[in-house]
């Protein structure tokens, strides 16, 4: 059976550790590290739910199973990089920074423009396929170098909580759902960043 641990860690969260594949470094694996395994399966069957709609996974990990072990189970998942031709070719790929980290350094007011740009494009992403996604925060969120701009991935989160998936069902209540999930997201972000206040977002949308 493969070891897991043995691989290259290239995130770690309050529940999880993300290893990348040394064969294929585009993909990676989270392994639940404690008994915890609730969000995990609440993700896997989220993504399948949403592989049978037929929604494109544009601003989500591609998913490519469900990893189950002596005591662990795991989820394999596209490694989300950095596209930039230039880069190509060096070895190991990176995983994308985190908006946390890509934050943690000063940032131009083109990059904020860019990113309160990417923002709103994330959103209304997961308003248009109803995508709920309940635990969508700054660590939860990776900033994406592409040909055409910054992308923003979401890497984790994306699942329902609600017992009975009203929601997922009922688009209407999924998108008031969202909405408020996003406002919270939109308020720490500005909190936590000062910086993302040298340009208005709104006047981003409608750019
Ligand atoms: N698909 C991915 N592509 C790139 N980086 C990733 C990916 N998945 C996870 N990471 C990195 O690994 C970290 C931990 O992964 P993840 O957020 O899934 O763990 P978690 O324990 O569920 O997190 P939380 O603390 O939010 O519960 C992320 O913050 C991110 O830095
Ligand atoms: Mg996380």
């Amino acid at each position: 059976m493969t070891d897991y641990t043995s691989w290259r860690v290239i995130g770690e969260g309050t529940e999880r550790t993300c290893y990348q594949n040394p064969v294929d470094q585009t993909r990676c694996v989270k392994i639940i590290r404690k008994s915890r395994v609730k969000q995990t399966l609440r993700e896997i069957s989220y993504f399948r739910y949403l592989i049978g709609r037929g929604v494109p996974f544009d601003h989500l990990p591609k998913f490519y199973g469900e990893i189950k072990g002596g005591g662990f189970i795991g989820i394999e998942q596209e490694l989300v990089h950095d596209l930039l031709p230039d880069k190509r070719g060096t070895s190991p790929i990176q995983a994308s920074p985190t908006i946390r980290q890509y934050m943690a350094v000063p940032r131009s007011k083109e990059e904020i423009r860019a990113f309160w740009k990417a923002v709103n494009e994330l959103k209304a992403y997961l308003l248009r396929y109803n995508i709920l996604a309940g635990g969508i925060d700054e660590n939860n969120v990776v900033v994406q170098q592409t040909p055409s701009g910054i992308k923003l991935v979401v890497i984790d989160g994306v699942y329902d909580t609600e017992w009975i998936p009203v929601s997922k069902y009922f688009k209407f209540l999924g998108r008031r759902k969202m909405e408020r999930r996003w406002k919270r997201f939109l308020y720490w972000l500005k909190i936590d960043f000062p910086q993302v206040n040298l340009v208005d977002p709104l006047a981003e949308s409608q750019a």
